[in-house]
């Protein structure tokens, strides 16, 4: 694959552009819940990722875009909201870079943890050499130095970036999980796991990063291909608000919990460097626990494309290929194809991040008052939790 990234790299250059009034791009690592098309240049041609072929994309851009959901994705959003333009996979150079804004590692299937690990434990993954280490070695090593030969340029280009490092490891349990691992095994991989996410973290600061945004699991109890895989006739696995495993929820819990802990120990050792955690999980089971206020008439629980089942997922038959249909309106859906959110269900998740209370702290602390012309972050007069931030004010 590296000589396809040496050819991308030609097009890389540094000039100025437009910007956000809060951060100038938007620099990105992490799986298929943020991939905006890296898989589909780490792929062979001959054999491209489902998410290559409609129905992907088919509700917001009218086409695949290697994004793994009928349209945008968190970091979309969060672009968006920004005022920034959507995050170009570093990998898709072909399609003219322009990296001023954003650039995104991001490859679906990838793991938190090294390939070599994976080897070890006997388990099967879906790309080879894509982890959360090899996306930081293609910026660092590929991307920085050309993109800002001058040293200072890459650290003014980190400390104006807003830096999202995940989610990420949601398939390293996915894997494990899903090929047989015991379960005692399996928490045993996750401070590993976080582990790797946090050497990421410390690398990114030493290179000048700023703020960076760190998601945790999604409730992954609701998902329609593990509520398939460990479907079970005894009640009590199941929560019974929200018909999702229990104990696959509470697991999920235990990664974000372990995570917090080792984002509070790094906040600690570094004061000036924001860290915050997105809280994925909560703002997710808002659609969960109460599908219908937010739209989703179909339930939370089945997939808006597949194949049939209790949820509409068969392993054998998945979304794009022959044998699968596609629900008519994903909108009404939370899960798009068993594994991944619908875009209604991911600009959800985006709202609690930017706009609710599913960051800690806040997002909207690191963006200076907007000045008299610039649009501002947030509108803050819906946001319940920036009010902490007028405390000893005189607001009234
Ligand atoms: C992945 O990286 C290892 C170590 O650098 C290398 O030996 C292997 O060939 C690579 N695999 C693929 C499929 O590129
Ligand atoms: C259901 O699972 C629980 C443990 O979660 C167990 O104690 C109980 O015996 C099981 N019930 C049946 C009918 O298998």
């Amino acid at each position: 694959m590296n000589y396809s990234i040496a050819i991308f790299l030609i097009l890389i250059s540094a000039s100025n552009q437009a910007s956000s009034a809060c951060f100038k791009s938007i620099i990105s690592f992490g799986d298929s819940l943020a991939d905006t098309g890296n898989s589909i240049s780490l792929t062979p041609s001959n054999t491209p990722p489902r998410s290559a072929a409609p129905p992907y994309g088919e509700t917001f851009f009218h086409c695949p875009t290697g994004r793994w959901s009928d349209g945008r994705l968190v970091i979309d959003f969060i672009a968006e909201t920004l005022g920034l333009p959507l995050v170009q996979p570093f990998l898709g150079l072909s399609r003219g870079g322009d990296f001023n804004s954003g650039v995104n590692f991001a490859v679906a299937g990838c793991t938190a943890l090294r390939d070599s690990f994976w080897a070890e434990e006997g388990i099967q993954i879906d790309l080879a050499n894509a982890s959360l280490a090899a996306q930081l070695s293609w910026f660092k090593e590929l991307f920085l130095p050309k993109f800002c030969p001058i040293p200072s340029d890459c650290k003014n280009f980190l400390e104006t970036s807003l830096v999202l490092v995940g989610e990420i490891g949601g398939n390293d349990y996915n894997y494990a999980l899903l090929q047989g691992k015991s379960f005692q095994s399996v928490l045993a991989i996750v401070p590993k796991v976080v582990k790797a996410i946090s050497l990421t973290i410390n690398e990114l600061i030493k290179l000048g990063a700023k703020t960076l945004v760190v998601p945790g699991n999604l409730p992954i109890g609701c998902l329609p291909v593990y509520l398939t895989y460990f479907i079970t006739s005894n009640r009590t696995y199941y929560d019974p608000e929200t018909g999702c495993l229990d104990w696959l929820n509470k697991f999920a819990c235990h990664h974000n919990e372990l995570l917090q802990t080792e984002l509070d120990l790094i906040q600690k050792q570094n004061p000036s460097i924001n860290i915050v955690y997105a809280d994925y999980y909560n703002a997710a089971m808002q659609f969960y626990q109460f599908p219908q206020k937010y739209g989703f008439t179909e339930g939370a629980l089945i997939a808006c494309c597949g194949s049939g089942g209790p949820y509409n997922v068969d392993h054998a038959s998945t979304c794009g290929s022959e044998g699968c249909s596609t629900c008519e309106d994903p909108s009404l859906h939370v899960s798009w194809d068993g594994i991944h959110l619908t875009e209604a269900a991911y600009g959800l998740i985006a709202d609690g991040l930017l706009r609710g209370s599913f960051t800690i702290p806040p997002l909207s602390v690191f963006c200076a008052p907007p000045s008299s012309n610039a649009a501002p972050f947030i509108p803050l007069a819906t946001e319940t939790r920036t009010s902490d931030l007028l405390v000893g004010s005189e607001a009234s």
